[in-house]
C-alpha cells in the first residue's frame, strides 16, 4: 500500500467587496453606537457586495487568485468544495458555478455546509481526498454574502455580518508538511442558536415566512458566545496534539472572524499572547465561511507566516460546529504578488436564462449606502474673517 501523501496549501487569495459599510452607517438603522460595537465584538466595518456580486462571483475571484499563486493551470484541480451558508442557489452548487467561472473543465464540484466552520471541514476533506490519492490539487473556498440575509432591523445580528471570499490551493506533495492534525465536532444540542428558518423543506419560502422575517439569520448572541469560548481553544489545542505538537510551537492562530472577545479568550485558553493571534475582524466582521481564508490570506500577505512555521486555522459556526486544523507552512510568501493581475473582470459567472433576479440588495442597506457622505467643510472657511469691530469704520 502506497503511504498517504502530505497535502500541502500551494496557493492563497482573497477578495473583498469595494463598499464599506461602518458602525456610523448601521447607527442610522438600528438603535445601536460605534462605541458599543467597537467594544462588544472589535469591528469597526465591514464589507458589501454590490447588486451584481453573487457568492459565486467573489468565490471565483478568491479561487482563480489562489491558483495563480499555486503556479498551475486551473485544469490541473481536481475537486473544487466551496464552504458557504449562502449559496447562490439551493441548487446547482455555487461550486459547480466556481467550476466554470475559474477556467476549470474536469474537477468534481460540491458545496461543503458546516457555517462559520466550512472552511475548516472543507480542508479536511481536501486532506482526506489528497491522502487516499483521490486529488492531486483541490482548491478550497470559503465564499458568503450574508448582508442580503440579515434583518437591518435587528441590531443583535446586522451590525456583526460581513461579505467576502478567500480561498486556497492543497497539492499532494511526498515532502513532510502540510496538514498535519485536524480536529471537528458538531453539537446538535445548539441546532438553534444560529438559524435560518425558512426556505427549507420544514418551511419552504412563501409570502407568509417572508412576512414573518423568517428568511433572515436569528441568533441567540450570548449562548454562541459562550460556545464560542468553552470550545474554539480545545478544539485548537486537539488538533495541536494531533500533529504531534504544543501550543507553543504554534507561531500563528487564525481563527473565525466573530469577535475580538472571543479571540482573546482563545489566546487566554491556549496560554498564548494576543501576537500570536492573526485579528482582522475590525475590517471586515464576521464574514463566516470566508473569515478564516480571508485572514489565512492575508497573513501570509503581510509577512505574518514564514517557511517552516507552524500554524492553527480555528473556527466554531452554527450547528454548533467546530474545527481545527494544524499545518507547517511550506510555500513561499513572495508568491502572494501573482495574485495581484487577477481583479473580478477576470471571472465569468454563469447566467439563467431568460430569468432576471430582483433588486437583491436589502431596502434598508441600498438606501444608506446610498446617501451621500456629510460635507465637512473646514470651520475657517465658513467663517472666513473676523467680524470687524463695531466702530471700527
Ligand atoms: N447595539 C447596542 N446594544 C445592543 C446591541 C447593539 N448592536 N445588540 C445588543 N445590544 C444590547 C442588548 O439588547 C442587551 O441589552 P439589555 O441588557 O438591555 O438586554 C445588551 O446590549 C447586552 O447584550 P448581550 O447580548 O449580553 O451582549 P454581549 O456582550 O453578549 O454581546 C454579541 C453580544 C456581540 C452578539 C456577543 O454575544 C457575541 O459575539 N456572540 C457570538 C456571536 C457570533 O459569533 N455569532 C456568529 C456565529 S458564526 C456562524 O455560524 C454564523
Amino acid at each position: 500500500m502506497n503511504t498517504p501523501r502530505s497535502a500541502h496549501v500551494t496557493g492563497w487569495g482573497r477578495y473583498a467587496p469595494a463598499q464599506i459599510l461602518t458602525n456610523a452607517d448601521l447607527e442610522k438603522m438600528v438603535d445601536t453606537s460605534d462605541e458599543w460595537i467597537r467594544t462588544r465584538t472589535g469591528i469597526r466595518e465591514r464589507r458589501v457586495a454590490a447588486a451584481h456580486e453573487t457568492t459565486a462571483s467573489m468565490a471565483a475571484v478568491a479561487g482563480r487568485r489562489a491558483i495563480a499563486v499555486a503556479g498551475i493551470d486551473p485544469d490541473e484541480i481536481d475537486l473544487i468544495l466551496v464552504a458557504t451558508l449562502t449559496p447562490d442557489y439551493w441548487m446547482p452548487s455555487t461550486a459547480a458555478l466556481v467550476k466554470e467561472a475559474v477556467g476549470n473543465t474536469r474537477a468534481a464540484a460540491m458545496d461543503v455546509a458546516a457555517a462559520c466552520s466550512g472552511f475548516v471541514y472543507a480542508v479536511s476533506v481536501a486532506q482526506a481526498y489528497i491522502a487516499s490519492g483521490m486529488a492531486r490539487h483541490v482548491l478550497v473556498v470559503g465564499a458568503e454574502l450574508l448582508t442580503r440575509f440579515l434583518d437591518y432591523s435587528d441590531r443583535n445580528t446586522c451590525i456583526l455580518f460581513g461579505d467576502g471570499a478567500g480561498a486556497i490551493v492543497m497539492s499532494a506533495s511526498d515532502e513532510p508538511g502540510g496538514a498535519l492534525g485536524i480536529e471537528l465536532t458538531t453539537e446538535p444540542s445548539g441546532a438553534y442558536m444560529i438559524w435560518l428558518p425558512a426556505g427549507g423543506s420544514k418551511a419552504p419560502a412563501s409570502s407568509k415566512t417572508v412576512a414573518r422575517g423568517e428568511h433572515f439569520i436569528r441568533m441567540e448572541g450570548r449562548e454562541t458566545y459562550r460556545f464560542a469560548t468553552r470550545t474554539l481553544a480545545t478544539t485548537a489545542l486537539a488538533a495541536i496534539e494531533r500533529a504531534g505538537l504544543k501550543p507553543a510551537d504554534i507561531s500563528l492562530i487564525i481563527p473565525h472572524q466573530a469577535n475580538i472577545r472571543i479571540i482573546e479568550a482563545v489566546a487566554k485558553g491556549l496560554g498564548l499572547p494576543m501576537e500570536r493571534m492573526f485579528v482582522n475582524v475590525d475590517r471586515y466582521g464576521n464574514t463566516s465561511a470566508a473569515s478564516v481564508p480571508i485572514a489565512l490570506a492575508e497573513a501570509v500577505d503581510t509577512g505574518r507566516i514564514q517557511v517552516g512555521d507552524r500554524i492553527v486555522l480555528v473556527a466554531f459556526g452554527a450547528g454548533f460546529t467546530s474545527g481545527a486544523v494544524a499545518i507547517e507552512w511550506t510555500a513561499d510568501p513572495a508568491r502572494g504578488r501573482l495574485a495581484e493581475a487577477i481583479g473580478p473582470e477576470d471571472v465569468h459567472v454563469r447566467l439563467p436564462l431568460d430569468w432576471e433576479s430582483v433588486d437583491p440588495m436589502p431596502p434598508a442597506l441600498a438606501a444608506v449606502l446610498a446617501a451621500p457622505a456629510p460635507v465637512e467643510v473646514p470651520l475657517d472657511e465658513v467663517v472666513p474673517d473676523e467680524p470687524e469691530e463695531i466702530g471700527a469704520r
